[in-house]
Order: structure tokens, then C-alpha cells, then sequence
């Protein structure tokens, strides 16, 4: 029997049974060393008996079998907070570039190749934002997220890992990932891990090299968008507009898995727009596009590839649905669908050799549980970078001063500054 669908993770964040336990290894900072031992993963299974130290390691397998147990414990996702971005990619603390949404006809005939010529201004990737965006809600909300002060000049804050949500589906989806690998910055500072991504070559080449075809189907996403938000509660979507993707409405949200303390943000598509819808971030909603499915094999293909990849994105921060628009080779919507994210479990039960949620869970546990083993200077200019390629071990590097430290000076300044005017006495 599947341990994952026993526990109905999507329904359930808690499973009160697990005693699970972190122990620190003092060691394993000599990345040099790199032995092939892996991690004891057997020990971090939940049960009655308490687990035993783990041995120092210096790689974590990715190997799905070693993740089969049963599912951690994750916290109800709680929004702290929420920013904006406006279309020059300025900073709000606040919701104003917040959407409703406005359901559409079931086959609504959408043309998502409208506007691509002359109504889109796209955001410029080659601007590497990394963490700072969180970093600077973080300096605007610190008065209601430091408890802990540790100096009469500081602050730290009450979480053991601050990051984009991207980057946690990326590590819920890497047992599953068998073509595109990552590159993960960490740097520890005033105790919290500092989980910043870094663009590997091989993604540099693919944005390099995208064909045209590529870039319009790019677009098409953010269309649908388009024809399905408003931007008032009582206004109607406006598909006559631009397609700005420097906008963006991101929540922050927090929770813990197993014992490791998350603050994390995610850019939201829009929320459900009846004033009596439950509170964020159970109201919002997640929009996709995918394409029609005529086959057997593209509806095996569909639950195996594509559903993994949603349930990851909207289980991390509790967004309860995925309104998806299934389209033609021409880029017209012809069937919209909602999928609950506690529903896709099930849909994908039938399915041979299935990704599980628990494997996906798990393993990013116990990817957190190796950073907090090896990263282990408190030092915002020390970068820890983790490294991963499908069917390898992920491995690790450190850099002192290096092109790859991403904590600002602006925010370690204002982190360490003795004149906060908002912190507690
Ligand atoms: P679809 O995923 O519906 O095609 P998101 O759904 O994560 O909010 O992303 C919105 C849209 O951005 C996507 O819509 C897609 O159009 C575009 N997009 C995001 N990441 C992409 C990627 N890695 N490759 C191609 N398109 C991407
Ligand atoms: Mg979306």
C-alpha cells in the first residue's frame, strides 16, 4: 500500500504521529573529503523509536526508494504578509497588484496568441533578482517577525530557512526530475539558512537559444491570465490590455516541515473574488495552461509529468485549487478545468510508476536537514552552493567573497543596525 495516499497529505498537513528529530553533525564541513557514503535515511523514519545520529555526509542521494516513508509533518501554510510589484518591477509592501478572478465559460475559444506582437512587455531575465524582493518585505515586517533579540543592537528572526517557493518545488520535484538539474546558493546569517537560486549553464544556453515558437507558447500562460483576472473585485477581466510580466502580487507564507522553521514567498496568480471566501491563502488561485488531451498516453503523460509539477507549486503554500486552460496547437483555450490540490492524489492512483507526494516531501525534508548540517558559518558572505544533476548525489561547494554571495549589504547592515525604531524593547 502506498504510505502517501494512507495519509491524504493534501487534506491533512499534520500527521501528529511523527516523532521526527534533527541532530546536528558538528563535522562534515571538508566537502573535499567527498566520500560516497549516503546519508542513514532509515533513521530519520518516524516511529516510537528515536532515531540515531546520522553519519557525517558529504552527498545526498535523490534516489526515490530512500523517500517511500511516511509523510512529515507539514504545517497549514499561515500568510504573514503579501507585496507587489508594479510594472517597473518597484517594491510595495502591500496587495495592489492583487487579481480576481472571473470564471470563464467551460470552452471559452480563448486566442492566447493575441497581443503577442504589440500588447506584451516582458520582464527582463537577464536581471537576477535573487532573494531581494523577500529580503525587503522582510526589512518593512521585522518589528513582527523578530522575537528573538540577541544583542542589544540585533535582531534574528524565528525561522530556519527564508527562500523563494520556486525553489522548494524544485526540491520537491528533483526524485521526479530526470532532465534539468539546479544550483542552490546558502548562506547562513544570525541562524537562518538564506536558500538563493543560481542560473546553471545549461539553463543559460536553453534561454539563450529559444526559438521564436517557444518564446509566443512562453506568453501564452500569461495571456490566459489575462483572460480570467480582473483587477477590481467588481471589474470585469480586460483582454484588450497589455501583458505586463513585471507585475506580480507574491503572498509570504509560513509553515514548518518536520523541524525546520520555513518563511518562503510565491508569486500568486489571483483569489477567489466572493468577500466571503476564506482567508489567503485558502481564497487564491493558481492558473495554468496545458495542452488538450486526445490520447491515453497524453493523459498518462499529463498526470505523471504536468500534475506533479502543479501539486508542488500550490501544496507548498496551501493554494487550494489549479484552474487550468487546456489548449489547441494554435494557442486557443478550448476546455477549462479546476483541479483541488487535495484531489490530485487520487487522480493519479492509476497511474504506473507515479510520482507520491510523500518522496517529494521527504526528500526536501531531508534536503533541509543536510544544509543545516553543512552550512554551518554564520557569515553572509560564505556561500554554501549545492549542486545537482539528474541521476547524481547532490554535492556541495563553498565560496568565501564570491561572485556567488547574495545577502546585500543593505540588508545585513539594516539586520545588525542598533537603530530599529520598530523593535521591541
Ligand atoms: P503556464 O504554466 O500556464 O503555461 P505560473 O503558472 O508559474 O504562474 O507561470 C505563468 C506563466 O509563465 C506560465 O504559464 C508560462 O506561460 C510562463 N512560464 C513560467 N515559467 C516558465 C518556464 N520555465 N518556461 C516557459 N514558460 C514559463
Ligand atoms: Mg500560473
Amino acid at each position: 500500500m502506498d504510505p502517501a495516499r494512507s495519509h491524504n497529505p493534501n487534506s491533512s498537513y499534520q500527521n501528529p504521529q511523527s516523532a521526527y528529530r534533527r541532530h546536528r553533525d558538528a563535522g562534515g564541513r571538508n566537502h573535499s573529503e567527498n566520500k560516497r557514503s549516503r546519508p542513514n535515511h532509515h533513521q530519520y523514519q518516524s516511529g516510537p523509536t528515536p532515531p540515531q545520529n546520522p553519519r557525517s555526509s558529504q552527498e545526498l542521494s535523490t534516489r526515490r526508494e530512500l523517500y517511500e516513508r511516511d509523510f512529515p509533518v507539514y504545517k497549514q501554510p499561515v500568510e504573514v504578509g503579501c507585496f507587489s510589484l508594479d510594472s517597473e518591477r518597484r517594491f510595495f509592501n502591500d496587495s495592489r497588484r492583487m487579481k480576481y478572478y472571473v470564471e470563464p465559460d467551460r470552452n471559452p475559444n480563448f486566442d492566447l496568441k493575441d497581443g503577442y506582437k504589440d500588447r506584451y512587455i516582458r520582464r527582463d531575465e537577464s536581471e537576477k533578482e535573487k532573494l531581494d524582493h523577500i529580503l525587503r518585505w522582510i526589512l518593512a515586517n521585522k518589528s513582527k517577525l523578530s522575537s528573538k533579540v540577541t544583542t542589544a543592537s540585533s535582531c534574528a528572526l524565528d525561522f530556519d530557512f527564508v527562500t523563494w517557493r520556486g525553489h522548494l518545488t524544485k526540491l520537491l520535484t528533483t526524485p521526479y526530475e530526470t532532465r534539468e538539474g539546479w544550483l542552490l546558493a546558502v548562506s547562513r546569517f544570525r541562524g537562518t539558512l538564506y536558500i538563493s537560486e543560481v542560473e546553471t549553464e545549461a539553463a543559460r544556453r536553453e534561454q539563450e537559444s529559444r526559438t521564436e515558437r517557444h518564446k509566443e507558447m512562453m506568453y501564452w500562460g500569461y495571456k490566459f491570465e489575462q483572460y480570467t483576472c480582473a483587477d477590481d473585485v467588481h471589474s470585469s477581466p480586460d483582454p484588450g490590455g497589455v501583458v505586463n510580466t513585471n507585475e506580480a502580487f507574491c503572498t509570504v507564507v509560513q509553515t514548518r516541515l518536520a523541524d525546520h522553521r520555513l518563511l518562503f514567498s510565491g508569486e500568486v496568480d489571483c483569489r477567489d473574488k466572493d468577500p466571503n471566501a476564506p482567508a489567503p491563502p485558502a481564497c487564491y488561485v493558481e492558473l495554468k495552461t496545458s495542452a488538450e488531451i486526445c490520447t491515453p498516453k497524453q493523459r498518462s503523460n499529463f498526470h505523471r509529468f504536468k500534475l506533479l509539477k502543479w501539486w508542488a507549486q500550490s501544496f507548498l503554500p496551501g493554494v487550494p485549487r489549479v484552474v487550468a486552460g487546456f489548449k489547441d496547437e494554435e494557442g486557443v483555450v478550448v476546455t477549462v478545468d479546476t483541479f483541488p490540490i487535495s484531489k490530485i492524489s487520487q487522480l493519479i492512483k492509476n497511474e504506473q510508476n507515479c510520482w507520491k507526494p510523500t518522496v517529494c516531501m521527504n526528500f526536501c525534508c531531508d534536503f533541509l536537514s543536510f544544509v543545516k548540517q553543512i552550512a554551518t558559518e554564520d557569515n553572509p558572505s560564505v556561500v554554501y552552493l549545492f549542486s545537482w544533476e539528474p541521476r547524481r548525489d547532490v554535492t556541495f561547494s563553498i565560496h568565501r567573497d564570491s561572485q556567488y554571495s547574495f545577502l546585500p549589504h543593505w540588508f545585513v547592515e539594516e539586520m545588525t543596525s542598533s537603530h530599529d525604531s520598530h523593535r521591541q524593547p
